[in-house]
């Protein structure tokens, strides 16, 4: 689906969420959503922040299971993606904090395979996720699931891609200072969820748009595997689409 303007493509993505969370509320049932970082879904999580403040949308009944996190990671740095979701949407809406699920950063290297089981258990015993919304690295990945991540992968410890690392150095004042290392949802996490909204904005992201949605589908560029699945759709705004 391509909007005109990131704008526009924001507000329906938050409205969706929004629409699904009061579904559930209708029912008494609990709303699951997979969440991502980075500055794609932030304009999402300020339409989501101002629909609870200015309309009452209560975020009592939803489950969160973020995507990824850096490792080693605490939570409280300023890149730390528990950070970046307290900031941009958590303090500011009124979600229950036990429900509230981020890979673990701070894990010492022999907890880590337990955590990731335990997370995936996790997910699978609220009854998965709902929707999962996801943004794209340009080396195709999604989450933290760089080039030659498997279909059927689960949440892992992973190495990030050097561009990666390169596109993180900014946030963390240098590339040498960026984490080598994340645990992230794996693909195969991605796909159990029952919908999934890829969001793309700018120019920066039309080549690997193009390459996501129209490519050979391959391990080289992760993101290629939503064509498989019929519960995927790419969201964007004119300039991410603009080489398709
Ligand atoms: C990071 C995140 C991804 C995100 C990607 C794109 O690597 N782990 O989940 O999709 O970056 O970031 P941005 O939205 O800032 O372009």
């Amino acid at each position: 689906t391509v909007f005109d303007n990131k704008k526009s493509a924001e507000k329906s993505v938050a409205a969706r969420i929004a629409a699904l969370i009061k579904s559930k509320q209708a029912n008494g049932e609990t709303a699951v959503l997979g969440l991502a970082t980075g500055a794609t879904p932030i304009g999402v999580y300020k339409e989501l922040v101002r629909l609870h403040k200015e309309e009452g949308l209560s975020f009592k009944n939803v489950v969160t299971f973020n995507l990824d996190e850096y490792y080693p990671m605490q939570p409280d740095a300023v890149q730390s993606y528990v950070r970046f979701m307290k900031e941009q949407l958590f303090d500011h809406i009124d979600i229950l904090p036990e429900n509230i699920h981020i890979p673990d950063g701070t894990l010492p290297k022999e907890k880590v395979v337990e955590f990731c089981l335990a997370y995936e258990q996790k997910i699978s015993d609220v009854g998965g996720i709902d929707l999962q919304i996801l943004g794209i690295g340009r080396t195709g990945h999604i989450g933290f699931n760089e080039p030659g991540s498997a279909p059927n992968s689960g949440t892992r410890l992973v190495t990030l891609a050097d561009l990666t690392r390169r596109d993180a150095s900014y946030d963390f004042g240098g590339k040498e200072n960026v984490p080598t290392k994340a645990i992230t949802m794996g693909v195969g996490t991605i796909f159990k969820a029952r919908e999934v909204i890829l969001m793309a904005w700018n120019l920066k992201k039309a080549a690997i748009v193009k390459q996501a949605a129209e490519g050979e589908i391959s391990s080289d560029v992760p993101a290629t595997y939503l064509q498989l699945s019929d519960k995927a759709e790419f969201v964007l705004d004119a300039d991410a689409a603009s080489a398709l």
